[in-house]
């Protein structure tokens, strides 16, 4: 992606959350040249790549294939120091944006509808060989546990959430005609590194082109601490 299509979804993002009512960390907002200051005392948000994550999968169709997320909060598989055994990230979905199908290892996680339009889910289970089965796929929404044909697409309104257990392959996209979703993730630690397996081989990271300074960092730009 280049660096001024990812600035200009990081300005709308803030709007997005700003017109729902959802506040972000003050983290969020920091420039460049404020993380080149930030001492050792924020070494979790570096360490636990807390903060934002655009990506185009690789695809280079943002508005197709492509998902907005700040990690809020978020343990580490990495540094013993850091204890939480659990992650926070909001997501921001755009109408018919897609996130392919994917199932996670070992993070089982929830994704709750928090604001905004619906969000579609489409579920399958993995078979051994890490394929899309043909199997009737248990869910749980808000605490309602069904089954569903391989395949079903679940619509979440605001407030509903459904669970996503380890190698449940999911997709996700916002309903046309809705609006953008303001979406909730809670789930177990986070490690995008190794921890997902999607159905298409996908970058996780978008390659990004320097055409314009950054307006805010990602999670995996952050300068080290000065010493
Ligand atoms: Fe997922």
């Amino acid at each position: 992606m280049k660096r001024s299509e990812i600035n200009a979804v990081l300005a709308e993002c803030v709007q997005f959350c700003k017109a729902q009512n959802f506040n972000l960390p003050p983290f969020a907002f920091w420039s460049p040249e404020q993380w080149t200051k930030a001492g050792h005392e924020y070494d979790e948000i570096r360490d636990c790549r807390l903060g934002w994550d655009i990506t185009d999968f690789g695809q280079g169709r943002f508005e197709e294939v492509g998902l907005s997320l700040f990690t809020i909060r978020n343990g580490s598989t990495k540094f013993a120091q850091y204890t939480k055994p659990y992650c926070e990230k909001l997501l921001i979905v755009g109408e018919g944006q897609v996130t392919p199908f994917h199932f996670h290892f070992s993070k089982i996680e929830d994704i709750i509808c928090r604001a905004g339009g619906n969000l579609l889910v489409q579920v399958y289970n993995a078979t051994e060989d890490e394929q899309l089965a043909d199997t009737d796929v248990p869910v749980s929404i808000d605490g309602r546990r069904f089954t569903v044909a391989a395949g079903t697409i679940l619509r979440l309104t605001p407030g509903e959430s459904i669970t996503l257990p380890q190698r449940n392959y999911h997709k996700f996209w916002g309903e046309e005609g809705k609006g953008k979703v303001l979406v909730g993730e809670v789930s177990a630690v986070n490690d995008d590194e190794v921890d997902n397996r999607f159905l298409e081989p996908l970058g996780r990271f978008p390659a990004i082109e320097e055409d314009e300074p950054p307006l805010y960092l990602l999670c995996n730009e952050y300068p080290p601490a000065p010493e």
